[in-house]
């Protein structure tokens, strides 16, 4: 079996475009691989979130993912921090990063930019944490988003430095890996781009019904078709976008055909998208709701999940200890 890794920032809430685009493709790799899934509290850290909002954050992804259909007896679901060998793997990491690598990173170069007043260490070496929890389970497949493949390249630099380094086959070289179909990019409700937390454009799986018809209700369309069999414009198709993974496909060829004829009503088609969301995401939201409020269940999820990631991860530091040269004089 495959050992297949991600993990997920403690950021906000789960939208559609999460779902669609990620937390779907985990629930069914999680009966066919040897599964981590891990919330990546350290990683969160580089912006200095108030110690409160950090453990409501964890909770909060921790009660969604579960109420999305991530199974803990299935796939070892932990919290990063409850791992701390991951850290010792990160400096020992860190020995063989080399600056210039990890000032050419695009995403660092993108904080630079974004937030000048905080380009800290952390920063600079985030891609060797990211390569840390990944090694620490000598992961070989991680499903991740586009965004991510750069730092998935320099996992496998890492990992093929150590192993040249020290003569070892130790670890793999990990993979970016999409369970089955190629992944959905879900668009916003803004006319472009897709849905994001700070693009504002997104309906969440926490939405009550009344906040999702507003939000649908608003989205952005355009003056309508005037010919027969018009091109799309890209607010309206992002909008069939969204009716394809959440509508029947009947509904989603009714309002095509209604387009195609000149004869579509937005007021319609956003009625029908809204109310197709609401009965995808109500049993959802229902589950996040009870999760949440069920403090004893989310902790046994916690330690259940931390013990598994804990045996896989003490085996590796104690590989790599040796590896390296580390060596205790004895048992003390
Ligand atoms: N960097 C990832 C993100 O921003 C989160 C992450 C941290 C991750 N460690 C990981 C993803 C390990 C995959 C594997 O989305």
């Amino acid at each position: 079996m495959e050992t297949v890794l991600s993990g997920i920032r403690p950021t906000g809430n789960l939208h559609l475009g999460n779902y669609f685009g990620a937390v779907k493709n985990f629930v069914r790799m999680q009966h066919e691989n040897n599964c981590f899934f891990f919330i990546a509290d350290y990683h969160s850290l580089t912006t200095h979130p108030n110690p409160v909002d950090l453990h409501k954050n964890v909770k909060n992804v921790l009660a969604e993912y579960l109420a999305a259909g991530l199974d803990p007896e299935a796939a070892t679901l932990y919290i990063q921090s409850d791992v701390p060998e991951v850290t010792e793997l990160y400096l020992l990491l860190n020995m063989n990063a080399y600056i210039g690598e990890l000032e050419r990173t695009t995403s660092f170069k993108e904080k630079v930019r974004k937030q000048p007043d905080n380009v800290n260490a952390g920063l600079l070496t985030y891609a060797v944490l990211m390569a840390s929890d990944i090694l620490i389970h000598r992961a070989n497949k991680v499903p991740v988003g586009k965004d991510q493949e750069q730092h998935l390249e320099m996992t496998r630099n890492f990992a093929k430095r150590f192993n040249n380094m020290y003569g070892v086959e130790y670890f793999p070289e990990p993979t970016a890996y999409n369970f089955g179909a190629d992944l959905v990019k879900i668009p916003g409700l803004d006319g472009s781009g897709k849905m994001g937390k700070s693009e504002g454009n997104a309906v969440y799986l926490i939405d009550d019904p009344k906040e999702i018809r507003k939000k649908v209700m608003k989205a952005v369309t355009d003056s309508g078709p005037t010919e027969m069999n018009q091109p799309v414009s890209e607010p309206v198709q992002n909008l069939f976008e969204i009716m394809k993974v959440v509508s029947t496909p009947d509904t989603l060829t009714f309002f095509q055909e209604k387009y195609a004829k000149c004869e579509i009503r937005y007021g319609d088609l956003k009625k029908q998208l809204a109310e197709d969301i609401v009965a995808f995401t109500s049993p959802i939201r229902e589950k996040i709701l009870e999760i949440s409020a069920n403090e004893a269940y989310l902790k046994k999820v916690a330690k259940q999940g931390a013990e598994k990631a804990l045996v896989s991860a003490r085996k590796t530091i104690s590989d790599v200890r040796e590896i390296i040269g580390i060596k205790p004089f004895g048992n003390y």
